[in-house]
């Protein structure tokens, strides 16, 4: 559920028409809704009262400074993969201690940064990653709270680039070599062995595969049990999906609930990693048709925004609805229409074979985008990235400028001789 509706056939982002926020802050132009991201965490939160729990936004969806913001403010943790992400989650306001640090290549600089602001957890990804988390605990005289991420090898059925708990993938220790990692990190003097984790892939639209997954950390977590080893928390990553098109994923808190169901009276602090399911649907990406090409085989709608923009449909061949902002105007061509961009590549579309009635001009609103879509963004064809407007309400805020030429070439030189 969102906060984006038609009132009159025109969209509004909460009490803010659409078109009014495109012609303040041009386009492209990314929208979000503070009311929406607040919903859907809390969607997570409510039915975890009462069972210690924390919500580690995966900061990877979208990293904008405000988006963290309303996040921390609702008391969020949040999931990192980087320094980068750090020092955005410390700028926005987010408290350390509710930091989960994931990733494959963590390098010292960062395990450093994070050592000395102290954040609650490294998911440790490797063996060699585990001695390094400890040598550099020992080098600022600290203990480094860890958590190892398995491989459960449970099949999320979804995408192939964005599943990630096979064994064919290059996340987690397999979960043969867990009790030996867990063992060796027992062993190591600046380590201190807090939880066990997981993530499976992401847009994963049924219970089972996180189910399933649940099943094989808590064979893990007895086992361990059994050999002296104690844990805080079971984190269970992120991924669960969302409706882009005819999906009908469980919402977060029937997820929630089934967890809390199988887990029963165990006190195991509880984390998710959502990312995708709070911020996708609380986000619009507004595009303008520069104009329209009606060929023999196709009709292309040549819109403002791209692939540099967006770049889930490029990437994925992902599809995300596609919807005027406004109803049609007289005269407007109805036809089925490929939206492409100005990037020059072939694979440069948002959407393909899309029924709208288009005339130059006209505004669309490229649905779900609050999830890796700013966040995926680049210059590429030296584009400006977008602005990014938060609404509250009737209220609405530039939450990122628009880029400029200028700061795309700051850092950059001519050659001196
Ligand atoms: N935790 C970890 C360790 C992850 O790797 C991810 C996402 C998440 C949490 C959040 O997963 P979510 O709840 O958002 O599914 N760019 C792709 C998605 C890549 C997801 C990568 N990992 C896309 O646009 O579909």
């Amino acid at each position: 559920m969102d906060y984006f509706n038609y009132r009159d056939g025109h969209l509004y982002a909460e009490d803010l028409a659409v078109k009014e926020l495109a012609e303040e802050f041009g386009t492209p132009l990314y929208v979000y809704s503070r009311a929406t991201l607040e919903r859907h965490f809390q969607a997570y939160d409510q039915p975890l009262q009462g069972h210690p729990h924390l919500i580690c936004y995966a900061v990877k969806a979208n990293s904008n400074l405000a988006v963290l913001n309303v996040l921390a403010r609702l008391g969020a943790g949040f999931d990192i993969v980087s320094q980068g992400e750090l020092e955005r989650v410390l700028a926005a306001g987010g408290d350390p201690a509710r930091v989960v640090f994931s990733g494959v290549g963590k390098q010292v600089n960062e395990i450093r940064r994070a050592l000395s602001v102290g954040i609650k957890c490294f998911n440790v990804e490797s063996l060699p990653e585990l001695e390094r988390i400890d040598s550099v605990a020992e080098s600022m005289g600290v203990i480094a709270p860890i958590s190892i991420r398995v491989n459960p090898d449970v099949d999320p059925q979804t995408h192939p680039y964005i599943s990630t708990g096979l064994k064919a993938n290059k996340f987690g220790i397999a979960f043969d070599e867990a009790p030996a990692v867990y063992q060796r990190a027992a062993s190591l003097s600046h380590l201190k062995i807090v939880g066990v984790d997981c993530h499976i892939g992401s847009q994963i639209t049924q219970l089972a595969p996180f189910l399933d997954a649940l099943e094989r950390l808590l064979v893990l977590v007895e086992q361990l049990k059994e050999q002296g080893i104690q844990l805080q928390h079971l984190d269970l990553g992120g991924g669960l999906g969302v409706t882009y098109d005819q999906e009908n994923p469980p919402s977060p808190s029937d997820y929630a609930k089934a967890v809390i169901e199988r887990l029963g009276q165990t006190d195991y602090e509880l984390i998710f990693e959502p990312g995708r399911s709070i911020a996708a649907n609380a986000g619009l990406l507004i595009t303008r048709v520069e104009y329209l090409k009606q060929g023999e085989e196709k009709n292309f709608a040549i819109i403002d925004a791209a692939m540099n923009d967006l770049l889930r449909p490029a990437l994925y061949d992902a599809w995300q609805a596609i919807v005027p902002v406004e109803p049609p105007k007289p005269g407007a061509l109805p036809a089925r229409w490929d939206l492409v961009g100005p990037v020059c590549e072939t694979g440069d579309f948002l959407g393909k074979d899309r029924q709208l009635a288009l005339l130059p001009g006209d505004l669309l609103a490229v649905r779900s985008a609050g999830a890796y879509g700013f966040a995926m963004a680049s210059n590429y064809n030296t584009r400006n990235r977008p602005a990014e407007v938060m609404v509250d309400g009737a209220h609405r805020q530039l939450v990122r400028q628009r880029e400029s030429y200028e700061q795309q070439m700051a850092g950059e030189q001519l050659l001196s001789r």
